[in-house]
């Protein structure tokens, strides 16, 4: 890691995920006008880059990650001509956007698939990942080999005109691209990236960047959940034999033409790959997302299978995300929330009463200031924004993987009754992890839906609106959001200590609490953060500690229940 300030180091980045935002026009859909009326609130913040979610022209089965045409805007959203109008408002509030890239598939509605599925012989045949049938014993017909999709069930989807299989990780509607062909790459690079970059935006957040290169081999994957019929496929589709040469290739012809920044999604990989993708000398990203932190307590290849996590195991999921980097010229990434995990405060604080998750949150805003990397924060985060209750039926859930998980589980055990222990278990998972519960509408007031829309939202708001809403906060110098904004000042007032500098926890051992100290070029902030139901004696591991933030009012000897405090080391 080095000091060398860029744009893209010292950013806050503002997640916006448009079905969500605001309804400008009374359709239940969040818009890009919509997006467009809450500029200076996203400015005000303090965010210096806004990260808008797919807004591509889709059939929308996976939430706009099914792209239908890389070049136009789903019509509930907008048109071109608001893109380009938010483009320019953000410019002129010296807000950079970045959009999502999602190259690893696209809809099967795009026309490039309905060229390839067309007929064996089509030109573009070879732009997707088409396998022959195997078969059993018995002659039944079977899927290629043992890859499950992350949304259930197999990775392969039969196509009864051309008699073969096409390779789809995710939904049965987002055909993988076969990156293997080379004008296939050509036209992603033209086609995705570079026509928006011609409009002038700053960068992407990419989607699945370690998904590209599949082992050729196409074999069996290991047994990693025991009793399934298909498997996590991820040893020989994550990180594959070609996909630094990928990161590579699309950096030396497209990005390295843009003052523009990428971020990864990774989720998982050794930190040999990591420092492949974002060493600043290896020239493919400029950082990348780990999931150590998001995927906490659950279950590898079985997301709803929760089990739970200690402190200690945060802390090494913190100290992973960040150390890579040590004394290299790679650069990290700092977040606890997006459109794909559950709320912070529910997942990692306490969130039973309004009261102690705005405690949470804020002492989840004084961890996430004082990590090494690119701040990212996802849309909502600033309001304390927390879990849909638990007392919401499945029906009320939107998400095609938990939809999926759900039926496939209820399938699996034979379910019959809503009140089997085996379906409580999995839907306090699903209460825990589900992807809805960051996708239900921004709380903007207490008016009915939160002020989210005039109409019918496509998505219940979540029923804790009148006690969780921008309006009730903005004025309020005790509300989550007005200290969300205060740490994130803090944040750029000491960028070297927090932004750049040296991480290392002090009480690695303590289930509770967690110490850790921030050091650059002699400087030293101190950060005690209280992760428990417990009021705790501060026995200070440093001496001369100047306080510069804390989530209570007054600090005394005690730490009281999930309070967090900042010092400087003088
Ligand atoms: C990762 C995205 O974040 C997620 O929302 C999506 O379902 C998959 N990639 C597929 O594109």
């Amino acid at each position: 890691m080095t000091k060398d300030y860029t744009w893209w180091k010292d950013a806050t980045i503002y997640q916006i995920w448009p079905a969500s935002y605001k309804d400008s026009n009374g359709d239940g859909f969040g818009d890009l006008q919509g997006i467009i009326s809450k500029l200076d609130y996203v400015k005000d913040l303090g965010t210096d880059v806004i990260w808008l979610s797919p807004m591509y022209d889709s059939p929308q089965d996976d939430m706009g990650y099914d792209i239908s045409n890389y070049q136009d805007i789903y019509p509930k959203y907008g048109t071109m001509k608001d893109m380009d109008q938010l483009i320019e408002g953000c410019h002129s509030r010296g807000i950079k956007l970045i959009l999502d890239l999602v190259i690893n598939h696209t809809s099967s509605e795009h026309e490039w698939f309905k060229e390839s599925r067309s007929s064996l012989d089509n030109p573009k045949r070879d732009w997707y990942i088409w396998k022959k049938p195997k078969y059993d014993a018995d002659g039944n017909r079977k899927p290629p080999n043992n890859w499950c999709s992350y949304f259930s069930g197999s990775a392969w989807e039969w196509d009864e005109k051309t008699q073969e299989y096409y390779l789809r990780l995710f939904a049965p509607t987002q055909p993988d691209l076969n990156w293997e062909n080379e004008e296939c790459r050509n036209a992603i690079y033209d086609t995705a990236l570079k026509f928006w970059f011609e409009k002038g935006i700053d960068g992407f957040r990419i989607d699945t960047a370690g998904l590209y290169s599949k082992d050729q081999r196409f074999l069996d994957a290991p047994i990693v959940v025991p009793g399934n019929e298909f498997q996590p496929s991820y040893k020989y589709s994550s990180n594959g034999p070609r996909i630094h040469e990928f990161h590579k290739e699309m950096f030396s012809k497209v990005t390295s033409h843009y003052d523009a920044m990428t971020v990864g999604e990774v989720g998982d990989c050794s930190r040999e790959d990591a420092l492949k993708y974002v060493s600043a000398k290896e020239k493919e990203m400029s950082m990348i997302f780990l999931f150590d932190i998001v995927m906490l307590g659950t279950t590898e290849g079985d997301k709803y299978n929760f089990v739970g996590y200690d402190l200690k195991q945060f802390k090494d999921a913190v100290k992973n995300q960040a150390d890579f980097i040590k004394g290299t010229d790679a650069w990290s990434t700092v977040f606890i929330e997006n459109h794909d995990q559950a709320r912070s405060p529910s997942r990692f604080g306490n969130a039973k009463t309004i009261k102690s998750s705005f405690k949470s949150s804020k002492l989840i805003a004084l961890l996430q200031a004082t990590l090494t990397g690119t701040l990212f924060i996802y849309q909502g985060q600033e309001i304390g924004m927390n879990n849909l209750p638990r007392s919401w039926d499945i029906k009320e859930y939107k998400d095609i993987e938990s939809i999926n998980a759900y039926n496939e589980f209820v399938a699996k055990h034979n379910i019959t009754d809503k009140n089997d222990p085996k379906l409580i278990k999995f839907m306090d998972a699903v209460d825990t992890v589900a992807r809805d519960h960051a996708r239900s509408p921004v709380q903007w007031d207490s008016t009915e839906h939160g002020g989210f829309t005039t109409g019918d939202p496509w998505m219940r708001v979540n029923d804790n609106y009148p006690e969780i809403n921008v309006e009730s906060q903005i004025n309020d110098a005790n509300s989550v959001l007005s200290f969300y904004k205060r740490a994130l000042k803090m944040r750029k007032n000491h960028k070297d200590l927090f932004i750049y500098g040296q991480f290392e926890i002090l009480d690695y051992d303590n289930e509770k609490v967690f110490t850790y100290v921030k050091e650059i070029d002699g400087t030293k902030a101190y950060i005690v953060l209280n992760f428990s139901d417990e009021t705790i004696k501060f026995e200070p591991l440093e001496k001369n500690l100047k306080l510069l933030e804390a989530n209570v009012d007054n600090v005394t000897e005690n730490l009281t229940p999930w309070e967090g405090r900042v010092y400087l080391v003088e």
